[in-house]
């Protein structure tokens, strides 16, 4: 089980239908992007502030929560500019930041909501200027992308330690996944 970071952007690009039109639009958008990436930054880290155990992680360590602040902004800017045209650069990006938050237990109950979160007040942003849907469902759409190698890296990363640790064969984990799953299904 290793992931191939720009084969599966490749696949999520399809599987999200983000166009040549979205990555036109994104481009375009870049310097409103510029604009408002510290007042997204803000509702972000409002947000999980709000939450007593995803507060405890972004406070955890001194000095976290401002280099947060900075990431946050950059990553932001990138959905933009897609770093290399959403290339292989990119790819290798988005499944490190993934990598990082399975690192430090962030888990699918904290990341799901914190970019339900950004698409939230990106929308709340750009309809309050007026703007039309085109840069919402551009963002949206490179949003999820980037969603689903967080919530991929989580996966792996697990499944990996689990094979490490015990030896099992990747066929037999699988095996033990769908009986767990079937245990827990209703009848
Ligand atoms: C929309 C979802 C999220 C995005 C886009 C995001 C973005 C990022 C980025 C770009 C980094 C830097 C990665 C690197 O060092 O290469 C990072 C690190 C980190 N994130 Fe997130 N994050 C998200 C969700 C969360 C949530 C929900 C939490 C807390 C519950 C969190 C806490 C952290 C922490 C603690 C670090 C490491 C900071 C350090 O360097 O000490 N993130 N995040």
């Amino acid at each position: 089980m290793s992931l191939n970071p720009q084969e599966f952007m490749a696949k999520m690009e399809a599987r999200m239908v983000f166009s040549t039109e979205d990555k036109a639009v994104l481009k375009a958008g870049a310097d409103w992007g510029k604009e408002v990436a510290a007042e997204m930054a803000d509702h972000f880290y409002d947000y999980l502030g709000k939450d007593p155990e995803m507060n405890a992680i972004i406070n955890a360590k001194e000095g976290r929560i401002h280099r947060l602040r900075e990431t946050f902004i950059q990553w932001f800017l990138e959905m933009f500019t897609g770093i290399d045209d959403w290339g292989n650069q990119y790819a290798e990006r988005r499944w490190r930041i993934g990598l990082v938050h399975v690192q430090i237990g962030i888990g699918p109950q904290h990341v799901v909501p914190a970019m339900a979160t950004v698409v939230r007040e990106v929308g709340n942003k750009l309809k309050a200027e007026g703007k039309n849907d085109e840069l919402r469902n551009a963002l949206g759409k490179i949003c999820m992308i980037d969603l689903a190698f967080i919530e991929q890296a989580y996966v792996e990363v697990s499944s990996n330690a689990v094979l490490q640790e015990t030896g099992w064969t990747e066929g037999l984990f699988r095996r033990l996944i769908t009986t767990g799953a079937g245990q827990h299904a209703p009848a």
